[in-house]
């Protein structure tokens, strides 16, 4: 199973600010939701209480939620909840997912960042204030597989680079 990070991240390498994004860029959005669709996602409890209540759990895919409460419930149904990453990478893996998504945030990335195979990587240009950092990682064992750069315009404030990055030996097409 591939694992793979999906994060929009500035040029300072903040991702977040009281429990929110700290940008509106619709394109990213759109992004996260057409590259996610269909998988499982794992996501830090934080970050999934950030997503607002008529949106999650987000459908047409597979909430993996990790928090160390022991009978967490947030009223919703259909989500899905582990008590550490790896017990949620072993949950995707018995559901038979082929590339795991995992969705932030911050706490959840520093965990995952070592195992990732993909990086999904929207590059922001631009710095912001915040309270969540992307963690630091090795990007020379990482290829860049693709970049796609998309300028602002009337929606998107910001110049974003959509960037794919991968280890070695995994294929885009797989
Ligand atoms: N820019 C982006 O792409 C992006 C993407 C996602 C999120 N974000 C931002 O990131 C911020 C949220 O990130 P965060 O770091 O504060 O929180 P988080 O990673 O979303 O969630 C942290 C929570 O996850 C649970 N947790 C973490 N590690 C665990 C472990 N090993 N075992 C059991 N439970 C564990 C704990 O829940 P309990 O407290 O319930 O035990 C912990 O409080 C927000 O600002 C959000 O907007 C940005």
């Amino acid at each position: 199973m591939i694992i793979s990070i999906i994060a929009a991240v500035a040029e300072n390498n903040v991702i977040g600010r009281n429990n929110q994004l700290v940008w509106n860029l619709p394109m990213d959005m759109n992004f996260f939701m057409k590259t996610t669709q269909g998988h499982c996602i794992l996501t830090g409890r934080r970050n999934y209480e950030s997503i607002p209540e008529k949106f999650r759990p987000l459908k047409n895919r597979t909430n993996i939620v990790v928090t160390s409460q022991p009978n967490y419930s947030d009223g919703h149904q259909d989500f899905e909840v582990v008590h550490s990453v790896e017990e949620g990478i072993e949950l995707a893996l018995k559901l038979g997912e082929k590339e795991l998504f995992v969705i932030g945030g911050g706490q959840i990335y520093e965990q995952t960042i070592t195992q990732a195979n993909r990086l999904y990587l929207t590059e922001v240009k631009h710095q912001f204030e915040g309270d969540t950092y992307f963690p630091s990682f090795d990007r020379s064992i990482l290829e860049e597989a693709s970049r796609i750069i998309q300028l602002p315009d009337e929606w998107n404030e910001y110049e974003m680079h959509f960037t794919i990055l991968v280890k070695g030996s995994f294929e885009l097409n797989t």
